[in-house]
């Protein structure tokens, strides 16, 4: 989805626009990074600058996904390959019935995880291969991919502090978010399209930086 679509439509009544080109925009972090938050106060920032904003969640955003996300997080246990497999099943139906009409009408698209998330959790820290989980879902995907995906850097045994009632897979324990940090410290490396973020700074310095590299 590299280089998005036109919108002649998302200049703000002040003439201050975003940029003609409405982008699908990638939060991502460890259990406990403050994703949420920072989506939704990117998407303020957004759409003071008179951009439509498109807000979705993974695993969700659509009927199939929301069921699948009940599977996938709050089942006892699932083997591995299944559940890389329902998380890139309910993406390949996000993408198509949700992200891309969004896109190809004008809209910026804020997603909070994208298959970056499956990347950095299930290659990395289940070991299953990063390059076979980006494949995976690349495939599904059939290029509806983010354009910028920013990670929220924080200490894992701070995040997983801040949580009160972890999932099956965010009460996985220290050691699994420590490798789940190393693979998107090494996404950071490898893939252009990834910034680091230290997550340790305020939201507005968050979206600061993030509206400097979209903007
Ligand atoms: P999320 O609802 O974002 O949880 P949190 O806000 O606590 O980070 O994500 C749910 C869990 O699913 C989280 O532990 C990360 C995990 N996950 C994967 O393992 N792979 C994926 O592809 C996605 C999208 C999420």
């Amino acid at each position: 989805m590299s280089g998005g679509y036109v919108n002649p439509e998302n200049a703000s009544s002040t003439g201050v626009t975003v940029g003609f080109v409405s982008k699908y925009i990638a939060l991502e972090g460890g259990d406990g990074s403050g994703k949420s938050t920072v989506s939704a106060a990117l998407r303020t920032r957004l759409e003071e600058f008179g951009a439509s904003v498109v807000m979705v969640r993974e695993p969700g955003g659509t009927p199939l996904g929301e069921a699948v996300r009940g599977l996938l997080l709050d089942s006892e246990r699932l083997d591995d390959w299944a559940e890389v497999l329902l998380f890139a099943a309910q993406r390949a139906e996000l993408a198509r019935e949700v992200v891309l009409p969004a896109l190809q009408s004008g809209k910026w698209v804020v997603s909070d995880r994208t298959y970056y998330s499956s990347i950095a959790y299930q290659g990395k820290a289940r070991g299953l291969g990063v390059d076979r989980i980006r494949s995976i879902n690349e495939t599904g995907l059939d290029g509806v991919t983010p354009d910028h995906v920013f990670v929220l850097d924080v200490d894992p045994a701070r995040a997983l502090a801040r949580q009160d009632r972890p999932d099956r897979i965010g009460g996985e324990g220290v050691e699994f978010q420590a490798a789940v940090r190393e693979g998107y410290l090494d996404l950071g490396r490898t893939d252009s399209k990834v910034s680091i973020l230290d997550g340790s700074l305020s939201v507005d310095h968050l979206v600061d930086r993030i509206m400097e590299t979209v903007g």
